[in-house]
């Protein structure tokens, strides 16, 4: 396996969002754990984030594209209907004409992808498949909308799956679930026609919007089945792979909120340390978003050989999926032109 990932380089503070927002870093610190987010400015394309990802995963691997038979995609804020992404993806890469398509499961896409990867793979379908989540979400928020605007973040990560040598990670258990009664909890409506103060607010806010449709949230829901499927998830990836929960070194959560990582990591009794996060400096990416925070702990020398690392992913849908990794070699290469010194 390998990891690439891909960040837009415009810094986006909380400090920022106050030129235009009624917030304050304080509010949007103390109840999210959010101090800044990455944001695509108008010309930057999601298609553009997916492709420098991917030429990550590949750099990384060491591995030609022609190597690659099957490419998935997960995004919740495409540019289009159709073509999906991952077609636009084989296309720009110049990958070979094997089974490219897009999974659409919200925040939970990049843990369907490595699942539907696996089973290709296992079923002798496939034998190397890249699953790249993208987004773009400020291209889905409603920058008059204090409560959502401030939460969410832009970049993309992919995962090089399989190939002829493959000795990294080996996948233990999956699991993979949805509850559709749950999808007005977190959903999108039709963008406001009028913002008058639309051309005040700075370029990061001012790119077209593709569905012409706005982020909605009950998030007081949200947070209740987030703290709840994130427990849940991490005690039935143990089960499935008949371990202690204990046993898990490290657990990558989707990136929501602070306070969802901090109360789940409390019910299990887990130290919080063994969760890995960067949405202080992230924001939250959706789908984007365990991708990007694997690199992140991998890179920094967090996960080693023969470790149990958990991926657990909640979201839109509503939707959730897990996946436990026993640790193997992983080479994970970064893109990041806006990473501090
Ligand atoms: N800045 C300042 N004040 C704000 C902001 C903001 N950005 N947003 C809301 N407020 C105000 C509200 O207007 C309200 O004011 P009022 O009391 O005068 O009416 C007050 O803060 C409290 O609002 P609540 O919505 O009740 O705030 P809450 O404490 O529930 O926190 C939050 C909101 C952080 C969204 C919380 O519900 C939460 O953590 N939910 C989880 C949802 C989440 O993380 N979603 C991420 C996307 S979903 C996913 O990835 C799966």
């Amino acid at each position: 396996m390998a990891l690439g990932t891909a960040l837009p380089a415009t810094r986006v503070t909380n400090s920022d969002l106050e030129t235009f927002l009624d917030t304050s870093d304080d509010w949007i610190a103390s109840r999210t754990g959010i101090r800044e987010r990455r944001l695509a400015l108008p010309g930057e394309t999601l298609l553009g984030l997916a492709a420098r990802a991917s030429v990550a995963a590949l750099a990384a691997a060491g591995a030609g594209p022609e190597t690659v038979d099957t490419v998935i995609c997960s995004s919740s804020s495409p540019d289009e209907t159709f073509p999906s992404l991952a077609c636009r993806l084989q296309a720009e890469l110049g990958l070979p004409h094997g089974a490219a398509f897009d999974v659409q499961a919200a925040c939970s896409g990049a843990v369907y992808g490595l699942a539907l990867a696996q089973s290709l793979i296992l079923t002798g379908l496939s034998r190397r498949v890249l699953v790249v989540s993208a987004e773009i979400f400020s291209r889905l928020v409603d920058w008059t909308d204090r409560s959502t605007a401030v939460l969410f973040g832009d970049g993309a990560g992919a995962f090089l799956v399989g190939g002829p040598k493959e000795v990294g990670s080996q996948v233990l258990a999956i699991d993979l679930g949805a509850d559709g009664s749950g999808a007005t909890a977190l959903g999108t409506q039709p963008f406001p026609i009028t913002d008058d103060a639309a051309s005040s607010r700075p370029a990061y806010t001012a790119a077209p919007r593709s569905l012409g449709r706005v982020i909605t949230m009950n998030g007081r829901e949200v947070f209740r089945f987030s703290t709840k499927i994130l427990e849940q998830l991490v005690v039935r990836l143990a089960e499935s792979a008949g371990v202690e929960v204990d046993q898990i070194s490290l657990v990558v959560p989707h990136q929501a909120n602070s306070r969802i990582l901090a109360t789940a990591a409390g019910r299990l009794n887990f130290p919080i340390e063994r969760f890995i996060s960067n949405l202080d400096r992230t924001g939250n990416t959706s789908s984007a978003s365990i991708p990007l925070a694997l690199a992140e702990g991998a890179a920094g020398g967090s996960c080693h050989q023969g470790d149990l690392v958990g991926l657990v992913a909640f979201g839109a849908g509503l939707t959730w999926g897990g996946l436990l990794l026993r640790w193997g070699e992983t080479a994970v290469l970064v893109d990041d032109p806006g990473g501090l010194p």
